[in-house]
């Protein structure tokens, strides 16, 4: 393993800070030596400094995206830490649903879904449990950064062991088909996410106000400012009643008065003042 200079390190993490609003500790020289080496040799480079070079001189795009790609944390999985999901079920799901009138539809959004796990759990808990909602009166919008992820989300083919992290075997049974040695999800519940490229810390596309925001395990890798400035165009399209999931290592407290936590069992959401 070759050892990065500070030079190129400083240069990798601004590259990716501007790209991706994602914040690199000192202590990440590791993350990107392990993720880049593989990247400078798939792309025809000796070494990592050869790779780095080359970005530093070009200003063509396509390599300074994978980079940045390659750095990026996708860790995702079906019913990620399930409690999220058995709250939305039991508590807020019946809640909304008793306060919207039979004709309106629910909007969900899932900003920053990977590779399409987390929209997918929604999807199906819904066909699952409130099979009325699934007719028509159901939006599911899923963002990401990462076209790379984003086209393995629409595809929506999954690795036994993307499968065995999380999604029950009834649900397996029901929603996939097998693939060769992968699950692709069935069309009916593909079709439910309309899944687009967003950069959270740049312009918002135009989104409908939402009654459920998931926005999971990526606030972690950005800075106080860009944490900020998210939450609060959040407040600008969350609907007064709706709700915001965040990851569990991650809260507004000290970053944005205007949410207030709420406490349902093991779930913590964050709902408008
Ligand atoms: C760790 S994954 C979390 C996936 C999912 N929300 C979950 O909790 O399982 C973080 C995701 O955030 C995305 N991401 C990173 N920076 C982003 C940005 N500036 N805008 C939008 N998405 C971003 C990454 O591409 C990655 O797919």
């Amino acid at each position: 393993m070759n050892t990065i200079s500070r030079s190129d390190f400083n240069y990798i993490c601004e590259l990716v800070r501007r790209r991706a609003a994602i914040v690199l500790e000192p202590d990440k020289a590791y993350l990107i030596e392990t993720r880049l080496t593989p990247l400078a040799r798939q792309n025809g480079f000796d070494s990592l400094q050869a790779l780095i070079a080359s970005l530093r001189l070009n200003a063509a795009d396509s390599l300074h995206r994978k980079v940045v790609e390659a750095i990026t944390i996708h860790e995702t999985s079906f019913f990620r830490d399930a409690h999220p999901f058995e709250t939305l079920q039991t508590t807020i799901l019946p809640n909304l649903l008793a306060r919207r009138s039979a004709s309106q539809t629910l909007a969900i959004w899932c900003a920053a879904c990977s590779s399409g796990q987390e929209p997918f759990s929604v999807a199906m808990l819904a066909r699952e449990h409130f099979p009325a909602l699934v007719k028509g009166r159901l939006r599911i919008i899923a963002t990401d950064l990462s076209g790379a992820v984003l086209a393995r989300a629409r595809e929506g083919l999954y690795s036994q062991t993307e499968i065995n992290r999380g999604l029950p075997a009834m649900l397996l049974t029901r929603y996939f088909d097998k693939q060769g040695l992968h699950w692709q999800i069935k069309p009916d519940i593909r079709r439910m996410v309309d899944f687009r490229q967003n950069n959270l810390a740049e312009n918002w596309p135009l989104l409908p106000q939402m009654d459920i925001i998931f926005m999971r395990n990526v606030l972690i890798y950005f800075g106080l400012e860009t944490k900020k400035a998210i939450l609060a165009k959040v407040r600008g399209i969350l609907k007064p009643d709706g709700y915001l999931f965040l990851g569990s290592s991650e809260t507004t407290l000290n970053l944005d008065a205007g949410f207030e936590p709420i406490s349902m069992g093991k779930t913590i959401c964050y709902q408008l003042r």
